[in-house]
């Protein structure tokens, strides 16, 4: 059921890559609510993650939402191969091609939710045209590639008027990047509800030891939660 309480969504980006399906069942058993899976194409953005066989084989290790970001260029041919992979969400770019509008058309009609990237410097004109074709709403707080980097803060006022455009329609806005205890209350008050974190959440833990996984996770939620009360 669609909600906009704040949903804590770790990325495996920061993950231990020899590790994925450990590690997918541990930040769930640390209070993750969905698990971000950043699929780059080494073409779209300058870094090569993994495919569709990779999403596949964690599926098996994730109980709730896989919520996967398609860094891909060109994208419509590959969509169908994530949504078989069991993607709940799969997200693209709207920079990703000319024809966005068919683009979430083939998600939709893969079955899974349909979410759409914005990057930091593509502004909200195309949104009235596609807001009744979304689920969510991405909207990118760092250039996508590479996790770590520093949260774009002129993005904070780009999701409080996106927030405005979506009024009561069921759509959730993701923030992607940069995502710490210090950003997740400026994102949070402007709107978002899904917050992906790579290295705030993974930072000082690993499969032996997750509690610090959990320890981030609440922090981040508290931190966003406390800006709305
Ligand atoms: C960037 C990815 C992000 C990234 C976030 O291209 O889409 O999901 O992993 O990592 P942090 O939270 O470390 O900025
Ligand atoms: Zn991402």
């Amino acid at each position: 059921m669609f909600d906009r309480s704040i949903k804590i969504a770790p990325s495996i980006l920061a993950a231990d890559f020899a590790n994925f399906g450990a590690e997918c069942r541990a930040i769930e058993a640390q209070g993750a609510d969905w698990v971000h899976v950043d699929v780059m194409d080494g073409h779209f953005v300058p870094n090569l993650t993994f495919g569709p066989a990779m999403c596949a084989a964690i599926r098996k290790h994730i109980k709730g939402i896989m919520d996967v970001h398609l860094m891909i260029s060109p994208v419509d041919s590959v969509i169908d191969s994530y949504a078989e992979a069991g993607a709940d969400v799969i997200t693209a770019h709207l920079e990703a091609g000319p024809h966005i509008h068919r683009t979430l058309q083939a998600i939709r009609a893969s079955g899974a939710k349909a979410g759409l990237a914005l990057n930091p410097g593509t502004g909200l004109d195309a949104m009235p045209n596609l807001l009744d074709m979304v689920d969510m709403v991405c909207v990118m707080t760092v250039n996508p590639g590479f996790g770590g980097q520093k949260f774009i803060a002129s993005q904070v006022a780009k999701v409080r008027q996106l927030r405005e455009m979506i009024g009561d329609r069921p759509i959730h806005i993701e923030i992607d990047g940069g995502v710490t205890v210090e950003t997740a209350p400026l994102v949070a008050a402007a709107g978002a509800d899904v917050l992906v974190a790579g290295s705030a959440v993974f930072k000082g833990g690993s499969v032996d030891n997750p509690a610090p996984y959990g320890q981030n996770i609440k922090l981040i939620r508290g931190a966003a939660e406390a800006a709305l009360a």
